[in-house]
Formats: structure tokens, sequence, C-alpha cells
């Protein structure tokens, strides 16, 4: 879809989206259709129980006294409420409002309004997003969809006061869902299409953007000690890999201050191993590489608005696979830390790949901080559900940032507990440690406490998103299927706490 911005005129055909506030209050806009249609704006709002809140819409077809085929009536609620996020959402529901009717091109009148703390050039960019956001597709394989199921709209015209600040406005967060959509498309890709080597040839894509993209594959970790990782990876005929990914983008005298880093869970399918999974819904393991699909979307997104900030992604590529070469339950491997692990149960793959890229990342780039985002545990999803993701953390700053970029975006975390009597559930008699606790209970926790001994001292988050990376019910600015949750998030982290 395209979106283009233009000054205030009025369209004299096709359709047009008008916004209309609580109490059937009108705009400039609203008011002069009205004037064309002698009124019949007005009485068709009143022959319906449209009144101007928020998420109602009324649609007018072929209205007389105009040339239009359509005029959409949504509302606003009140001007106070209407805030950078309110708009997204009505742009999204806008776009789920008209994609599918018929109509190539839409336009959307935005007047200014007043006791509203956004200008029209601000809302129009927040529409435009938030339309742009709704409007991801993951349709590459339907090759016999009919053309009348599929979205007609190509053009978005947003008309407003200040275009031109509007266009300015919306280029970053149009990167950013460049972000968003590179990382949808690598959660919906089947593990068949996306696997290491794969995936890591996404990521190295992102070097036309300016990205400092490296690969390590097998010989290299080996020589690294990433016993923990590779014993993963070591059941599948596809080769594990790493990829670190750069993006220095900082200007002046910070140019060469320690960077902040990303990393991610990559298990491109995870089966659980020989400690094999259920058959019933091992297809949602394809998206088990959410974590990583989110860093590699997020760095996209950074480098492609340019951030003033110097950030490292870092994502640890397996197929987690039984086979004759596998590793077993009782195995004990070696972590490039030096610490011993022993695997009682392959399905508990994740912290073992995650161990090896923390050390790694914190060695190698030693950061502000670290973020790892994972689909750990199933039992984050019993916790909380698929309406927030489970942080865990060492540092109370790094949390509350976290915390507070994900209400600005709407893609929210909840703190976690960690302490000593949860890390000793992971103690073991035969090595350093267990990948499991063997118990039932904090299933999550126990998970975060075997990360926390692979990032030593350095201020580090745990984002659990098992719940979250997948949706199976469209809301309003994301679509069902890849959410992408994290990358907005963690752009936000970024823009707000980093790039002064
Ligand atoms: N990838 C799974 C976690 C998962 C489950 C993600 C459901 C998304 C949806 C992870 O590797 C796993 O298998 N975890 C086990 C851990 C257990 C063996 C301690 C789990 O949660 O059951
Ligand atoms: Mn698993
Ligand atoms: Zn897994």
């Amino acid at each position: 879809m395209k979106i283009t911005f233009a000054n205030p005129e009025m369209p004299k055909k096709g359709v047009v989206v008008v916004g209309v506030l609580d109490g059937r209050k009108l705009g400039g806009s609203a008011k002069a259709l009205n004037e064309v249609m002698s009124g019949g704006l007005v009485r068709a709002m009143k022959a319906s129980r449209f009144k101007g809140s928020n998420g109602q819409s009324l649609a007018l077809l072929a209205p007389g006294g105009t040339r239009l085929d359509r005029i959409l009536l949504v509302g606003l609620g009140k001007p106070a409420s209407l805030d950078a996020s309110a708009l997204q959402h009505l742009g999204g529901e806008l776009y789920g409002a008209l994609s599918t009717k018929g109509h190539a091109t839409v336009q959307v009148l935005i007047d200014p309004i007043e006791n509203c703390k956004m200008q029209p050039d601000e809302m129009a960019a927040e529409i435009a997003f938030g339309a742009r956001l709704r409007s991801y597709r993951f349709d590459k394989y339907r090759t016999r969809e009919k053309v009348e199921a599929k979205p007609s709209l190509k053009n978005l015209k947003i008309i407003c006061k200040g275009s031109a600040r509007a266009r300015s406005a919306f280029s970053p967060k149009n990167k950013v869902a460049d972000g968003v959509f590179l990382t949808r498309d690598l959660v919906s890709e089947p593990a068949n299409v996306l696997y290491p080597e794969t995936l890591a040839k996404q990521a190295q894509s992102l070097t036309k953007l300016g990205v400092k993209v490296e690969v390590l594959g097998e010989a290299q970790m080996h020589k690294l000690g990433m016993g923990a990782l590779l014993g993963v990876g070591q059941g599948s005929v596809r080769e594990s890999k790493m990829v670190i990914m750069q993006w220095n983008g900082k200007k002046g005298k910070g140019k060469s201050e320690s960077p902040v880093a990303f990393v991610g869970k990559g298990v491109t399918f995870d089966t659980g191993g020989i400690s094999i999974k259920p058959s019933g819904g091992m297809e949602d393991m394809k998206w088990d590489m959410g974590g990583s699909g989110v860093v590699i979307g997020l760095m996209r997104a950074l480098a492609g608005r340019k951030a003033n900030a110097n950030v490292v992604g870092v994502v640890g590529l397996v197929e987690n696979m039984p086979s004759g070469s596998a590793q077993r339950p009782g195995d004990i491997v070696t972590s490039m830390s030096g610490q011993t692990i022993e695997v009682l149960n392959t399905d508990a793959e994740g912290r073992l790949v995650l161990a090896d890229a923390l050390w790694y990342t914190k060695g190698r780039f030693k950061p502000k901080f670290m973020v790892d985002l994972a689909t750990l545990t199933g039992a984050i999803i019993i916790s909380l559900g698929n309406e927030k993701a489970g942080l865990f953390s060492n540092d109370d700053k790094l949390s509350e940032q976290l915390r507070e970029a994900g209400e600005a975006v709407g893609e929210s975390v909840w703190r976690m507990p960690m302490g000593d009597s949860y890390d000793k559930m992971i103690d073991c008699d035969a090595a350093d440690m267990k990948n499991i606790s063997g118990g039932r209970g904090a299933g999550s926790i126990t998970a975060a406490q075997f990360l926390k001994r692979f990032v030593d001292k350095t201020p580090w988050a745990h984002l659990d998103i098992a719940g979250v990376t997948w949706s199976n019910k469209t809301t309003s600015i994301v679509p069902k299927g890849g959410t992408a949750f994290g990358v907005r998030l963690l752009d936000r982290l970024v823009a707000d706490n980093y790039e002064k």
C-alpha cells in the first residue's frame, strides 16, 4: 500500500474518511460534506446509533449531492483522549474497514481539533503508521486465492494542513514498520524454507542499510567453545549459525560509546529433540525463532531510520531435531563460559542457545546492557496468557525503561520475580547446573535463572515472548499471525533512552 500526504482540498470523487467527535460534533470537513449533502450526513448519524464515540463508524454509500462513492464516518471520541496510540488504532481500524471493499484509493480528511494535544500533521503520521501496520499480510504461498478476497486498497491519501511535516514525521515510523514487516515475514515462513542458513542470509541483507553483519558457522563456534548451542543443533542436518549485527549510528562525541545489545533465540524448528514434543500443535514451533526475528527486524528498523545509537544484535540459530546424532537426555555439555550443563530435557533448548549467545555478546562487546528475547517457556503462557510478555531482570532501571516503552507502544511487559531460592532449583550433582528444575512449578523463572548465570554483572533483561509472538486474532494494528511483538517496544526503548 502506498501512503501519501496532501494539503487540504475537498475530494470530488472516490472514498472519503472523516472523523466525528463524541456527541456527533463535526469538524470543518464533515460540516462541508453535510452542506453539499443538504444535511444528509447529520440525518444519517441520527438515523443510526453512531455517536462519534471512539471505535464507532458509519458508512454512507453514494451520498446524495456528491459524486463520492462512500463516506466513512469514524468516531474520534473526546479530543483529550486522542493520543498517538489512539490515532494508530484509528488508522488500523479504517484500513480494516475499507481494505476489502473494492476501492483502490481512500482519502482521509484530517481537521484541526480544539483541546487536542495533537496537530493535524502529527495525527496524520500516526494514522498512516497504524494503517500500514494493519496492512501486513503473508500471502506469498497462496497461489489460488480469489481476487475478491484479497485487499483492494492500494493508495491511502491523507489530507491535512502541513502535509510536508506529516510526511517527514511518518518517514521514521514507516522504517519501523519495515522492521515489523521483516519480523512478521521471518516468523511466518515455514521451517523447510527458513532454517539457520537461510535466516542468516536474511540478516545479511541488512548490509544494504549500513549494518555490519558477521555469520559464524559450526567450526568457528566450536573454536569459541559454544558447546551449549552446538549440542542443540547437533541432531539436525542443517548447520547451526550465529549472526552478529552491528549498527554504529552514534554521531558526535559518543561515536565510540559502548553499544546496547539485543540477543535472540533462533530455534528455526523445535521438535523437542529426543525429549520429543507431542504432535498436536507442533507446527507452532516454526516460530520458535521469534526472538531472533525480533532482533533482526529491530536492526532493520534502527538502521532504516538511522538511529543515533550504537546497537548490537546477536542471534543464535539452530534446528532442534531428534536423530542418530542428536543430543541425549543426560548429556553434559560445556558452555563457552566454561560452566557445564547436564541436559536433562532436550526440549529445554532455548536457554542452551542463549547461554552461549549471551556470554559471547557480553565478552566481545561489553554492552551497556543486554536484552534477550525468546519464545522460551510454555509456562509464561500459563502465567500471562497472550496479553503480556514476561520480563525478568537483574536491573531495576532497565526494567522500568522496558515497562515504560512497552506501555507507550502497546506491547506490554510484566516483571516476574527472580531470586536465590529459584536459582538453587537448577543446581545439579553431575554438573554445574541442569537445564530444567525437575519440579513442576516456576518454569519461566527457573529458565530465567538459568540465563542469568551467563550474563555476569551486565545489566540484563530477558523477555519471554512465547505467549505474544503469534496471535490467532486480528486487533486494530496487529493482524493475526506473527505479531513482531518487541520490535516497536525496543525501538522505543532505544529512542527514548539512548539516542539523546
Ligand atoms: N519453544 C518452547 C516454548 C514454547 C512453548 C514456545 C509454546 C511457544 C509456545 C521451549 O523450547 C520449550 O519447549 N520449553 C519447555 C521447557 C520445559 C521442557 C522445561 C516447555 O515450556 O514446556
Ligand atoms: Mn523446546
Ligand atoms: Zn524452543
